[in-house]
């Protein structure tokens, strides 16, 4: 899966946006102002009528073995309030359906499914869909239990039935019932299924096509003043039962021979190519009948059908059919172009990068209206939410693009890995997670080459995860099996740690084995288990091989190395003092206060590879074994002036502080030439004493000082880093006395920056032709902005238009369903206190309305909100005052509360806020945090680490800023 909500790489654009949102708001406040008052005007009922709009209906279950339902209707429908089973509840573990994982006894091979999803109500006003299954598997161990995952299917006649494979004795089913809480359907069977032989398990069911983004579930947009309906699917991490009973596990791979019946007028879709389609009369009325190819051996969670009235453009790489889906509309508009031009490119790239063909003959790549996570990678249909597939050549901006392409290359990277070869359960997702998170910047590069797109993981992923890596709240890559059972838990390890963490450690591998060694060591793990289940050392065990093929150095095995960066949590600072030589290391915390409590057996020590530089244009590498060591050739006392740099691009996860001459010297050489030190180093410089700081390692003045060369520079990523540094000062401090000096200095330090873009752009006529230095246009423009830095010269208006045009991430069409949503993430975020008031509680109503702002995009609306200094304290009494509510509508399969807390919490900094968040934890204790829960441990943490900072900081960082001011 792409990245949801909670991840960086959508803060990082949004964050960009933020700025530059601001400034247009700025610009049209008054405009915007009258506009949203007559919406305020006429505008709808109050919240009341909006928040009791729950859809999360579940469908009885069978009653027991002698009721059979004949309506095909599920029956009364019981509203379910309480969501997700939590992590808590732990079932009596006696019984073989109490217990969350599948016993081992019986092992799917072919699934025969066929479905009819019905695109309008019913009678009783619900959307439903019909089915039938067949599926033929092992006994492996003889036993008299049929155990298979059902989720709100209602099984209907002939109900369930067993037949025996080439002659196999076929049991009675004695019984039949449903295991709610662990989601079984349990056949009990009066004598004994016999190893080694097959059986087949035949259902009947309906299930309700509910607009819960989850299982087979019904998305809707409107097209010329008309509702359309589209049939789609979600099954990642444990949805595929809720379309039909499976062994929904990653482990149980089988084929798949999937039949849908559909109206006429509509297509289907699939993982596979249609072999035939025919029309069939059902109750009088006509349906199509599409036939798929059956799957090649795969998990049930890369599944996907969908029924839609979509349009395509399509092109062959090779012979490989390439068709990218959505809207009707917006295919005519040209918006599937661009992800059809990467497609191609970016298969070849992985075909190269994996020595593998594209196992599959077409690949479909779908944008759909309504879609939880960023993009799912189902094995030949992935699915993407329309921002991540769809780009709009008039509307769309630079960050659009981007956007487009990593996750594409994201999502296609999976296509083998994950997908051809897959880990055998969810406490390894991280890797992979963590793989595609990485490669996707080499595909995404294949596909832009000009882009320098690959520096941007150590801004987007690495520093982003580092944040939350450096609390005590962290936890490693790597769970046990058994730590990982339920679905809410399994939901949790979606997490930034599993993506961007995963995808930092996974870059550093490569760097120090060498991308080509790598990349031979993962071509041969993808044959070996091709079509097969791992775990995450089966990938060591390849590198290795690799490793021994031409007996390259490294200290020790790989699994050695890199039990450091997975079994335990966190990553290392390394001190260096060039006086001495000599190099020490320890686990970095945010707060230096904090006590660890989670044990290591490592005793949070690494492995560390070093790559470093002098100012004498010597460089080397060194392997940091022990707490600290002095044959790291780090000594310059003999050579005065002299510095070094450690961690050459930032290809190690880990920071580095230096002695204070040392700092002195590199700070001296930016201020002086800063080209000569790497633009990755220029940014780790300021982001490792910012955090150094943060963490007592050193002064905040030296983190405030590695800024004040930024006069001088015009790339990107040092900008960024140090805005997003300085953009916790501002948390910190734009309610205080502060703010006012910390403005000033800022647009001292940016106003060369924007006269740097006025001349390139020659006054804001032309784009800067890179990636980079369009981004960095962004910021220096929608710094004093978003600072709001007043009398700093603005652009004239067909400049902004423009940025507007070509920058402005996630600009859609209008009509698009998209308006309310970016009318509250544009005006309400840079508005004055007053109409941030006046809005800020209207758009939050609608964020528990999905008529007016989608589900996908509620908890954006509320965290861009939240951003807003004014809007912070509106949004935290909203979150407290609804979190029951909120948590009952978006608790299954949602990914997006870590971010929702992180968003509400992330200015706070007095006595009077901790107590807030404490109380609200325990007020809440009943309902949980869901995906959250961590989140909440983190806000914790943080906040009393900024009560800290600012009470010890506060009067430094104000003269410090008085000073540089002037
Ligand atoms: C459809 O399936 C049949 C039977 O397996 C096969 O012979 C035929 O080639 C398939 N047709 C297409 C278009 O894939
Ligand atoms: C270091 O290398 C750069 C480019 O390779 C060169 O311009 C510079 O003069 C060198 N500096 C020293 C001190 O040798
Ligand atoms: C560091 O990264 C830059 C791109 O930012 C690249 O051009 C350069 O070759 C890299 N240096 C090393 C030593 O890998
Ligand atoms: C910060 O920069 C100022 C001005 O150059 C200097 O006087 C001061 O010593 C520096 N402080 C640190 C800790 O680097
Ligand atoms: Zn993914």
């Amino acid at each position: 899966m792409a990245k949801g909500f909670f991840i960086s790489k959508t803060l990082g654009i949004v964050g960009i946006a933020l700025g530059l949102a601001a400034l247009a708001t700025i610009i049209a406040l008054s405009v915007v102002y009258s506009q949203l008052k007559q919406q305020t005007d006429n505008a709808a009922p109050g919240p009341s009528t909006a928040t009791t709009t729950t859809t999360t209906t579940s469908t009885s279950g069978i009653p027991g073995p002698s009721t059979t339902t004949t309506s095909g209707i599920p029956g009364p429908s019981t509203t379910t309030t309480s969501g997700i089973p939590g992590p808590s509840t732990t079932p009596t573990p006696e019984n073989p359906w109490n217990k969350w994982r599948l016993p081992s006894t019986l092992r799917p091979e072919s699934y025969t499914i066929s479905l009819q999803p019905f695109l309008k109500p019913n009678d009783q006003g619900l959307y439903v869909f019909h089915g039938n299954s067949s599926v033929r598997f092992l006994c492996q161990n003889a036993t008299d239990l049929i155990l298979i995952h059902s989720k709100k299917l209602n099984y209907t006649a002939p109900q369930v039935s067993l037949t025996g494979v080439n002659g196999a004795p076929t049991p009675n089913i004695s019984s039949i019932s449903e295991e709610k809480e662990t989601e079984y359907l349990v056949v009990q069977l009066s004598s004994q299924l016999q190893a080694n032989q097959q059986y087949e398990l035949h259902t009947s069911f309906t299930g309700e096509l509910a607009d819960d983004l989850a299982g087979f579930y019904r998305s809707e947009y409107q097209e010329d003043g008309q509702a359309k309906v589209v049939a789609t699917t979600q099954m990642q991490a444990a949805d595929a039962r809720k379309a039909f009973p499976c062994f929904d596990e990653p482990a149980m791979k089988a084929t798949f021979a999937l039949t849908l019946i559909h109206p006429p007028d509509h297509v289907a879709l699939s993982n596979m190519p249609a072999n035939r389609t025919e029309n069939v009369t059902i109750n009088n009325e006509v349906w199509t009948r599409t036939v798929f190819e059956p799957t090649l051996k795969m998990s049930t969670y890369l599944l996907a059908f969908i029924v839609s009235q979509f349009e395509a453009v399509k092109t062959y790489q090779n012979s490989t059919l390439i068709q990218i889906w959505g809207r009707p509309k917006a295919i005519r508009e040209g918006q599937g172009e661009y992800a059809l031009n990467v497609t191609g490119p970016i298969l070849s790239f992985f075909e190269r990068h994996y020595n593998t063909a594209y196992p599959l003959d077409k690949s479909d790549q779908v944008a759909l209206p309504d879609f939880n996570a960023g993009a799912m990678e189902n094995w030949g249909l992935v699915t993407y939410r329309e921002n991540a597939l769809l780009f709009d050549p008039l509307y769309s901006s630079i960050g659009n693009k981007e956007r487009v392409v990593t996750v594409i290359a994201h999502e296609l990277a999976h296509q083998w890995f994950g997908n051809l070869v897959t880990l055998a359960w969810w406490n390894d997702l991280w890797l992979n997670e963590g793989f595609a998170s990485y490669v996707e910047y080499l595909g995404a590069d294949a596909a832009e080459p000009t882009w320098n797109i690959k520096d941007l993981l150590v801004t987007n992923d690495m520093y982003r995860v580092m944040a939350v890596d450096a609390l005590v709240s962290s936890h490693p890559l790597s769970f046990r099996e058994a730590e990982i059972q339920t679905p809410a838990q399994i939901s949790e390890v979606f997490d930034s740690i599993a993506y961007n963490k995963g995808a930092s450690v996974l870059r550093m591998l490569s760097e120090f084995l060498t991308e080509e060694r790598f990349k031979r060591g993962l071509q041969s793990y993808l044959h070996t288990f091709a079509y097969g289940n791992t775990v995450y050392s089966d990938l060591w065990e390849h590198l290795q091989m690799a490793v021994d093929e031409d007996q390259f150095y490294l200290p020790g095995t790989i699994e050695n190395i890199m039990n450091r960066w997975t079994l335990q949590m966190g990553f290392p600072v390394l001190s260096v003092d060039t006086r001495l030589g000599s190099v020490s290391q320890r686990h970095f915390l945010l707060d230096p206060n904090s006590t660890v409590q989670r044990p290591s057996e490592f005793n949070y020590t690494w492995i560390v590879p070093v790559s470093w530089m002098t100012s004498d244009n010597q460089t080397g590498t060194y392997w940091l074994q022990e707490t600290s060591d002095t044959n790291g050739n780090f000594s310059t006392a003999s050579e005065p002036g002299k510095w070094l740099i450690c961690n050459i691009n930032v290809t190690g996860y880990f920071r580095v502080n230096y002695d204070q001459e040392n700092w002195d010297r590199l700070l001296g050489q930016l201020g002086s030439n800063h080209q000569v030190i790497p633009v990755l180093n220029r940014a780790q410089l300021i982001d490792d004493a910012f955090n150094l700081a943060r963490a007592n390692y050193t002064s905040t003045e030296l983190a405030l000082n590695t800024t004040r060369y930024l006069s001088l520079e015009t790339d990107y990523l040092p900008w960024d880093t140090a805005l997003s540094n300085l953009g916790y000062f501002k948390l910190m401090f734009d309610r205080s006395e502060v703010y006012g000096p910390m403005k000033k200095y800022i647009r001292k330090q940016v106003a060369p920056l924007f006269e740097h873009f006025r001349n390139l752009t020659q006054n804001w006529i032309t784009v800067p032709s890179g990636l980079m230095d369009q981004y960095n246009e962004i910021s220096a423009i929608s710094t004093p902005a978003l600072f709001g830095i007043p009398g700093m010269i603005t652009p004239p208006q067909p400049a902004v238009a423009h940025l507007l045009h070509c920058h402005c991430p996630g600009r859609r069409r209008p009509g698009t369903g998209w308006e309310m949503f970016q009318k509250a993430t544009v005006e309400v975020r840079g508005a004055s206190s007053e109409t941030c008031r006046l809005f800020g509680h209207r758009y939050l109503k609608y964020t528990l309305d999905p008529s007016k702002i989608r589900r996908q995009d509620a908890t954006s609306t509320i965290n861009s909100i939240a951003r807003n200094v004014h809007g912070q304290s509106l949004v935290w009494d909203f979150v407290r005052a609804n979190w029951k509510t909120l948590f009952s509508q978006y608790g299954g399969g949602s990914f997006s509360f870590a971010s929702l807390i992180q968003a509400v919490t992330q200015r706070f900094s007095s006595e009077f806020e901790l107590q807030q968040l404490e109380q609200f934890q325990k007020d809440n204790a009943d309902v949980g945090f869901g995906s959250g829960t961590r989140a909440v441990e983190q806000a914790l943490e943080k906040t009393k680490a900024n009560i800290k900072w600012v009470a010890e900081n506060q009067a430094a960082v104000l003269q410090w800023f008085q000073r540089e001011s002037q």
